[in-house]
């Protein structure tokens, strides 16, 4: 009864081991999880109090497929006064959060066989949504120079570290996985529709440096390759800002769709509003294909984000300042684990960590070290290679300084036992 396509679906593994967490705390086990994508803060109240008012309003009913007007209106304004960009709201769609968004860009742009190059490690979704919309992953190992291409579909993970000797290998940390000028060439056809950047980066944390994006976008234009920016981390940044790449120029704003949304940075994810600003004949054809799909996101939502982008702010930051705490804390407690030599990311709300030295020794791979840490200390983490790398171990700071404590004091003990 399941056409092809459905079978290819890959199984989440995030989705996997947050079941296995939930299972074990049912049976009263106390469960410490750092498996979270998502802000453990509550939605300000402002931002409530904008959708009590638009229910008692009867703001209920349909709206416009693309968005409201006022808040298509609103998102541009934040476009020109964070990012520098300038647009018309006929340049921007509202979707049920970046994640439709992204899945539309895909099913907009992509013929078959249609190339889209994903910087590795990723985020989980990426490589589903282009393999949905009939093209092929072109995946580019960011931790070994020397690899070329891998194509959608090969089930075998990068390892992140190669048979070398360990010493001649670039020490990887979160903040230097950022795709280079050099890498881009390499990989590039002439089926190459698409590049994603992902500043600042689920799982690293890695924000762009303008230098490096300038380089990449004038690569772009010159090949007339799209760029999909993934920008749905821009406020949660420690260290640097964030750059959007559309901004740069003219050519490259032409060729690229920069995505966002309310869900990470004002505590928003179960609302389930996100939004992308491209050129208008991309969104004009997103917006058909929405139509016949969810047709508008939850109007109720779409007033509550508009009192997120306009109202307020000062929550934003304060998030921001505790998720800082929270990351220097685990980065200071991880550094106390022997093999560990982890370096702070610079945004988001995740530590990527290199995982090699004890892997190796006593574990077949990231998903094992993963179950048999929750099984046997009861820690919940991701392992590497749901991002498409092998040896590394994903842990969200997204918890409070008790949970971070307690966890990796009991994956020290695991890891020493
Ligand atoms: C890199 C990245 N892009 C997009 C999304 C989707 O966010 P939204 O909640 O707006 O759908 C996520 C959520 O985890 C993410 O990590």
């Amino acid at each position: 009864m399941i056409s092809k396509r459905a079978q290819s679906i890959a199984p989440s593994a995030t989705l996997q081991i947050n079941a296995q967490a939930k299972e074990l705390a049912s049976k009263g086990f106390d469960i410490i999880s750092f498996a979270a994508g998502e802000p453990d803060f509550d939605t300000p109240e402002n931002i409530k109090n904008a959708a009590r008012k638009a229910i008692d309003d009867g703001f209920t009913k349909y709206t416009a497929t693309s968005g409201t007007l006022e808040l298509k209106q609103a998102i541009c304004d934040k476009f020109r006064q964070d990012n520098g960009l300038s647009y018309d709201p006929k340049n921007i769609l509202v979707g049920n959060g970046a994640k439709q968004c992204l899945y539309n860009i895909f099913q907009t742009i992509l013929d078959p066989d249609d190339e889209v190059i994903v910087p590795v490690p990723y985020w989980v979704s990426y490589e589903e949504m282009v393999k949905l919309a009939g093209g092929e992953c072109v995946f580019v190992n960011l931790t070994n120079k020397s690899s070329d291409r891998t194509f959608s579909g090969h089930p075998e993970r990068f390892s992140g570290h190669s048979e070398q000797s360990e010493e001649s290998q670039r020490k990887f940390t979160p903040n230097n996985f950022l795709l280079s000028p050099d890498d881009l060439k390499r990989v590039l056809t002439p089926k190459t529709k698409a590049l994603i950047i992902n500043s600042p980066s689920n799982p690293t944390g890695a924000v762009y440096d303008l230098p490096r994006l300038e380089a990449i976008a004038k690569i772009c234009v010159d090949n007339n390759v799209m760029v999909i920016s993934d920008e749905i981390y821009e406020k949660l940044i420690y260290e640097g800002q964030n750059h959007s790449i559309a901004a740069i120029d003219d050519d490259i704003k032409k060729l690229a769709v920069t995505v966002s949304g309310v869900s990470k940075s004002y505590a928003m994810t179960g609302w389930r509003i996100g939004y992308c600003a491209g050129d208008e004949s991309v969104i004009a054809a997103m917006s058909k294909l929405q139509d016949h799909q969810t047709s508008n996101p939850c109007s109720i939502a779409q007033k509550a984000a508009l009192e997120a982008l306009s109202g307020d702010q000062s929550t934003v930051e304060a998030m921001r300042k505790e998720f800082q705490k929270r990351r220097d804390l685990m980065g200071e407690l991880l550094n106390g684990i022997d093999g560990i030599n982890f370096e702070k990311p610079a945004g988001a709300f995740y530590a990527f960590v290199d995982f090699f030295k004890i892997i190796r020794n006593r574990f077949s791979n990231s998903a094992d070290f993963c179950r048999k840490l929750l099984e046997h200390a009861h820690v919940a983490c991701i392992p590497g290679s749901a991002f498409g790398l092998e040896n590394y171990i994903r842990l969200s700071f997204a918890t409070g300084e008790d949970d971070i404590r307690e966890g990796i004091k009991r994956i020290k003990q695991f890891v020493t036992d």
